[in-house]
């Protein structure tokens, strides 16, 4: 692994090296804290964040490394209409390593064909979000032990919620993991997603807009903020935006051991009377990040892979008005086939294309 911009760049093996890395780093700090002397990171955050850049920049000086940052398109040369691949360009020569969100899909991909140095996605439109991902991985390896034999819940925003379509890439890469997709009809999973994922390997899954319905079957329910800041449509955001709330009563029908996740923020979807239940793990999230953020900066800092190059086609243009292909000058659009059904899916954002 060179860049960190979808799960699927990441092999198995090299998951649960991140994951035993970051286990081992939470039990001896000590014995990381020089390991990136003389090294920085760049994180360059084109939306809002507290969680994600303060863990980047955290995991960074945790390893005795310097952070520089951006923190807003406001004050960057992103406003004064500086491409993408230009910023990161510049970002580039300064750091050896660079953490970018961005509100276009695709973004992180196309920053990383622009410079040799390293990069994290962390967060490109309501596309993934691998590093939560990450997260929510070493979070599940502790409370639970294991990946496989798991019945998952996602609850609220499946649409553009870009963590859980992370998490779906990740788990269902283990055995007889079912999905629980729990959403209000107008925010159901992606197609892309529920094609290319969890049909294309066969996984078992429903969907429905119950919450307490299916509840009493989970070992995981994983509740999601209605993603405001995506939707075109106010109003049906104003309808949808309460539209499932988890609290300590409802939580009394669920298993004795069913674990609340939750990537954070969140606005009415956990009542804040569920923060003392044990099965709450939100928080653990969150310090999680910090350490599996550590155990990636060491692996891409120091690893030396190189990326096998892919094969694209390039006769088409992407219509998603949310790609980064959408605003970015001078890019060339590419497209990968899916050989099952002879459909393509841009590289950047992944929408499907006749
Ligand atoms: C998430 C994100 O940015 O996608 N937050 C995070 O990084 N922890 C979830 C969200 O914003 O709802």
């Amino acid at each position: 692994m060179k860049n960190l911009i979808d799960v699927i760049d990441l092999s198995v093996k090299e998951l649960d090296d991140l994951i035993s890395t970051a286990e081992d780093i939470k039990k001896n700090p000590k014995k990381y804290s020089k390991k990136c002397k003389g090294k920085q990171l760049a994180t360059m955050f084109f939306e809002p964040s507290t969680r994600t850049r303060l863990s980047f920049e955290s995991a960074m000086l945790s390893l005795g490394g310097g952070v520089i940052s951006v923190t807003d398109s406001v004050s960057s040369s992103v406003s004064k209409g500086e491409s993408v691949a230009d910023t990161i360009k510049v970002a580039a020569s300064f750091v050896d390593i660079i953490a970018m969100r961005h509100p276009k899909e695709g973004a992180a991909l196309l920053a990383s064909e622009s410079v040799k140095v390293p990069i994290i996605n962390a967060g490109d439109g309501g596309h993934c979000h691998p590093t939560q991902t990450l997260a929510d991985m070493l979070t599940i390896h502790e409370e639970k032990g294991r990946f496989d034999n798991l019945i998952v819940g996602l609850c609220g925003d499946l649409k553009y919620g870009r963590t859980v379509h992370s998490l779906i890439n990740a788990l269902s890469r283990y055995e007889n993991v079912k999905f629980v997709l729990i959403s209000p009809e107008e925010l159901k999973l992606p197609e892309y997603v529920k094609n290319e994922v969890i049909n294309a390997k066969n996984l078992e899954y429903v969907e429905t807009t119950s919450l307490e319905e299916v509840l009493p079957d989970l070992d995981i329910i994983y509740m999601t903020r209605i993603q405001q800041e995506r939707f075109d449509n106010k109003e049906e955001y104003e309808r949808l935006k309460d539209s499932f709330e988890l609290n300590a009563k409802k939580m009394l029908l669920a298993k004795e051991d069913c674990i609340v996740m939750h990537p954070l923020p969140r606005v009415n979807e956990i009542n804040t009377d569920l923060d003392d239940d044990p099965r709450a793990c939100y928080f653990k999230q969150v310090e999680n990040g910090k350490f599996i953020r550590m155990a990636l900066i060491l692996g891409l800092v120091f690893g030396h892979t190189k990326e096998e190059p892919k094969e694209y086609i390039m006769d088409r243009k992407c219509n998603n008005p949310r790609c980064i292909t959408s605003v970015e000058r001078g890019i060339k659009h590419k497209f990968i086939k899916n050989e099952l059904d002879g459909t393509f899916r841009c590289a950047y954002c992944e929408a499907k294309q006749d």
